[in-house]
């Protein structure tokens, strides 16, 4: 077993001349707003599968009107965090927050009942169904009782998708085959918008597309963003990264070894985060 200890996340200062900046690598909890806590908070979660530490000790906040960038190498632990918050598993150690409560997440319905959306890299849309069903799919419970119509689900879909400028789908009664990369992540994202989600977890949106449709999405996380919804999103490309993450959070081996505001960090640092847990100048390079 090769995971470090605490202490090998902590930069190696001896032999050094002291940093300017302070000797502890960024773990900024997000500033509460107005007094509040952040929307989403992680304190000591930790999952494990069979003998596989796959998140150890992590602390997390994710905080409303905020893009998170949730980065690290492969088997970091990105994924496994992301299905912890949406309810597919559920933590064995630690405490998850919302709203400064404790929650306990039993199944994705469960999380989608608090706010929590998620948008998995392979979709989970329906390709033989078109966007109006698709982003009426599983909501059925919802409707039930007051049955909606199919103009008044149409009307929805548009106004929604309208409402994100999603402009490029020519129609919204197109079945999600015909649609190209960029098109079914902004029907995906706009389904969990139009169910008044909080937050939005997708795991990585832009890793199949295209430059024009990478655009398109990462255009839509910053509406989501400016629409005050919390949003967080791995991504292996810190080209997008940085463009728009407001905080960066890293993982390595199971461990949350920096976050901080996207100010603190540059290009070099993530890196040396991602790929030895440690940087050798705290933050920026
Ligand atoms: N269902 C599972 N059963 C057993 N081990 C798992 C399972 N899911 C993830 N793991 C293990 O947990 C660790 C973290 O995996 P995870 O998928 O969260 O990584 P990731 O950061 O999303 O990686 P990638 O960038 O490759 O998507 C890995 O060692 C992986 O093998
Ligand atoms: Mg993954």
């Amino acid at each position: 077993m090769t995971t470090p200890s605490a202490d090998d996340a902590r930069p190696a200062t001896a032999g050094r001349a002291p940093a300017p900046e302070p000797s502890q690598p960024p773990q900024e909890p997000a500033p509460d707003a107005n007094g509040q806590p952040p929307l989403l908070r992680l304190v000591g979660v930790g999952k494990n599968f069979g003998p596989v530490r796959a998140l150890i000790d992590i602390d997390l906040d994710v905080p409303a009107g905020q893009v998170t960038a949730l980065v690290g190498d492969n088997g970091a632990g990105k994924s496994t965090l992301i299905k912890t918050i949406a309810g597919i598993w559920v933590q064995d150690h630690g405490e998850i927050l919302w709203e400064g409560k404790p929650v306990r997440f039993h199944s994705p319905k469960d999380a989608a009942s608090y706010g929590i959306a998620t948008v998995y890299q392979d979709l989970a849309l329906a390709d033989n169904l078109d966007i109006v069903q698709n982003m009426f799919l599983g909501r059925e419970s919802l409707s039930r009782g007051r049955l909606l119509d199919e103009d008044s689900m149409e009307l929805k879909a548009a106004e929604t998708l309208k409402g994100l400028r999603v402009t490029t789908v020519r129609s919204i009664r197109q079945p999600v085959a015909s649609l190209s990369g960029g098109q079914r992540q902004s029907v995906a994202v706009a389904k969990a918008v139009m169910w008044n989600s909080k937050l939005v977890l997708l795991d990585e949106p832009t890793a199949a597309l295209g430059v024009v449709q990478t655009r398109q999405v990462l255009d839509l996380i910053k509406r989501l963003r400016d629409h005050g919804l919390a949003v967080m999103v791995i991504s292996h490309n810190l080209n997008d990264v940085f463009e728009v993450a407001d905080r960066i959070a890293v993982l390595y081996l199971g461990r949350m070894v920096a976050q901080a505001p996207a100010a603190d960090f540059d290009r070099q640092s993530v890196v040396e985060y991602m790929t030895t847990g440690t940087a050798s100048a705290n933050g920026k390079g």
